[in-house]
């Protein structure tokens, strides 16, 4: 789907959840509390997670005889690339030589800002009369849209191709021939017209279409962990349909053993037990159900009542998209039972965190940087 981009499979943290691949040594992966030892074993080394917050400091020190899981650092505190390391979804920048942790690059266009820095897209800089992210003006000439993400809510970017200036366009509506989910509205999808000869791919609503009818697996955004995106599916996944390539149908599971990865994409391989790789089996990471149907119907109506923009990539904690709507990303029943420890996405936009606002060091931490600086 068009809110952001890209059909890549991100269910990878949550394989982790429920289970480990059949081709691993069936390991299952331990939460470790903040300042308890996160002991590497090379034999066993990914196996343990800091809880959620915190990193473990024999990650970046291997000489430490016991690392433990120490807290990553909030918005506005000291940082550097080792000791103090800003939390994942923060950057460690530099102003005026102080370096702190900040949010950046998460406004879509037409969202506000205080900096440019904030804007998430390069095409994009903020004004410093609206305090919005606008197109930026290169030789006191606006840019022209170069992609969807360069157009505001309810908008996409007409690439023309040609010399014609490329303009952001209002959405199309549902049954209007698209090239791809960017043009049509945030709960529709650009695919296969039902009964069309040729097929023509128009805006088709999400989840629209029944058992055996028409459907392509490379208009599919899958990530149902809610991300990276929504999940750009016709078939209707209320029903239990996802698309086999060319028709929407029950889903079939598939089998798994040490060589043999499961052939559905919404499967991963789980061990039987720990260290044991016998007895694996496929299990779905996907519920393929009406709870999940009616979840996401509801995250795109929130996304749509606050007129989220559209950010290319993942979703970052100062989005329009969790600020407003994070409780149908945190509370999902699309996705199994979630191993909520360590660095995943999802588990950093779930915690609650600092919410202090842009370039905010404390007068205490420029103190301390300055007599540090001094001292070395
Ligand atoms: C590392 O993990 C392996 C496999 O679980 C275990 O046999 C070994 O004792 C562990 N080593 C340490 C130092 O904990
Ligand atoms: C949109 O793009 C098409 C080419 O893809 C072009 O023919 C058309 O004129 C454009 N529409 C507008 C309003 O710019
Ligand atoms: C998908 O399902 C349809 C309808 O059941 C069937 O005709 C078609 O052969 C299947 N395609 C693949 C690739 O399995
Ligand atoms: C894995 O499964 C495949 C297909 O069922 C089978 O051919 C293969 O021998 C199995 N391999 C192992 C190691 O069990």
């Amino acid at each position: 789907m068009k809110f952001l981009v890209v059909a890549v499979l991100l269910i990878s943290a949550l394989a982790m959840a429920t289970a480990q691949e059949a081709t691993d040594a069936c390991y299952f992966p331990t939460c470790v509390a903040p300042g308890a030892t996160c002991l590497s074993n090379t034999t066993n080394s990914d196996t343990y997670f800091c809880q959620t917050g915190y990193y473990c400091n024999g990650d970046y020190d291997t000489s430490l005889d016991f690392p433990t899981c120490v807290k990553y650092v909030d918005v506005g505190g000291l940082c550097d690339t080792k000791t103090y390391r800003c939390r994942p979804d923060l950057t460690c920048y530099t102003q005026g030589a102080v370096p702190t942790c900040q949010k950046l690059s998460y406004a879509a266009l037409g969202e506000d800002c205080d900096t440019s820095l904030q804007c998430a897209n390069s095409n994009t800089e903020c004004n410093p009369e609206t305090n919005k992210c606008t197109l930026k003006f290169v030789n006191n000439a606006q840019l022209a849209c170069s992609s969807s993400f360069d157009c505001a809510y309810g908008t996409f970017c007409n690439v023309t191709g040609t010399t014609q200036k490329n303009l952001c366009l209002a959405w199309k509506a549902n049954g209007d021939e698209c090239t791809d989910d960017y043009q049509c509205d945030y709960a529709s999808v650009c695919s296969p017209k039902v009964g069309s000869t040729p097929v023509v791919n128009v805006c088709n609503p999400q989840f629209s279409k029944g058992q055996d009818q028409i459907c392509t697996e490379s208009v599919q955004n899958l990530d149902f962990g809610l991300t990276n995106g929504v999940p750009a599916f016709d078939c209707d996944i209320g029903q239990g349909l996802q698309c086999n390539g060319t028709a929407c149908v029950p889903r079939v599971a598939s089998s798994c053993n040490a060589t043999q990865q499961c052939s559905n994409v919404f499967e991963s391989c789980a061990c039987g037990s720990v260290n044991n790789i016998a007895g694996s089996r496929c299990v779905s990471q996907v519920n393929f159900n009406t709870e999940c149907k009616t979840n996401i119907n509801n995250y795109l109506t929130c996304l749509k009542e606050n007129q989220c923009g559209a950010v290319n990539g993942d979703v970052t904690k100062s989005s329009c998209a969790v600020e407003k709507c994070s409780k149908y990303i945190c509370n999902n029943p699309c996705v199994q039972s979630a191993f909520s420890c360590g660095d995943a996405q999802t588990n950093f936009l779930c915690i609650a965190t600092n919410g202090a606002s842009f370039f905010a060091p404390s007068m205490a931490i420029v103190l301390i940087f300055a007599i540090v600086a001094m001292l070395f």
